[in-house]
C-alpha cells in the first residue's frame, strides 16, 4: 500500500524526526527487503527535510558501492579510505561535516553540497552500509540529526 508522509514542513527539525520515526516504523514493519526499506527511508528523508542528496553506500567488493538514493547522480564507488563515507567506514562512527570544503579528502559529487552527515550501520563489528546526506546549506547537521538518523537506520536495517 502506498502512503504519503505526514510531516509538517514548518515544524522544527526534532519535531519532524519525531513525526517521521513512527511512520517509518509502520512502513518497514513486516517488510524484510532491505533495498525496499532503504529506498523508502531515503525518499522520506528527502521529502520530509528537503535535503539536497540522500542515499546509501553498501560495503561490497572491498569498497563502498552506491545503493538507493534521491537527488542528483553521484559517485558510484568509493574506496574505504576516501571521503567522508570512507572516514565513517574506517572510524565506525557517524561523522558530521559542517563545511565540506574544510574536510580533507572530501569527495565532491556536486559543487552544490555544502555540509554532510554520514551514518554507518555496524553488524558483527563490520560496517555493512553507510547513510550519506548532503545539504546545500553550510552547517546543516548536528547531534539531533545524528541521534535520529542512527535510530532510523537501525529500524530499516535491523535484521541485515
Ligand atoms: N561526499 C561523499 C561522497 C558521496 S556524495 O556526497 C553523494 C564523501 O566525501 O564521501
Amino acid at each position: 500500500m502506498a502512503e504519503s508522509l505526514l510531516i509538517d514542513a514548518s515544524l522544527p527539525k526534532e519535531e519532524k524526526y519525531k513525526a517521521l520515526l513512527p511512520q517509518i516504523e509502520a512502513l518497514v514493519s513486516g517488510e524484510t527487503d532491505l533495498i525496499a526499506n532503504i529506498s523508502n527511508l531515503v525518499a522520506a528523508l528527502r521529502q520530509g527535510f528537503g535535503f539536497f542528496w540522500v542515499g546509501v553506500y553498501f560495503n561490497k567488493e572491498q569498497q563502498l558501492v552506491l545503493g538507493p538514493f534521491q537527488g542528483p547522480v553521484a559517485c558510484t564507488r568509493i574506496p574505504y579510505h576516501k571521503g567522508v563515507c570512507g572516514a565513517s567506514y574506517t572510524r565506525h562512527e557517524t561523522i558530521i561535516v559542517p563545511d565540506v570544503e574544510a574536510f580533507p579528502g572530501h569527495i565532491a559529487c556536486s559543487g552544490d553540497s555544502k555540509s554532510e552527515i554520514v551514518v554507518p550501520v555496524i553488524k558483527d563489528g563490520e560496517v555493512k552500509l553507510v547513510l550519506d546526506i548532503d545539504s546545500d546549506k553550510l552547517n546543516d547537521f548536528d547531534e539531533v540529526d545524528k541521534r535520529y538518523l542512527e535510530q532510523l537506520m537501525q529500524l530499516v536495517a535491523s535484521w541485515y
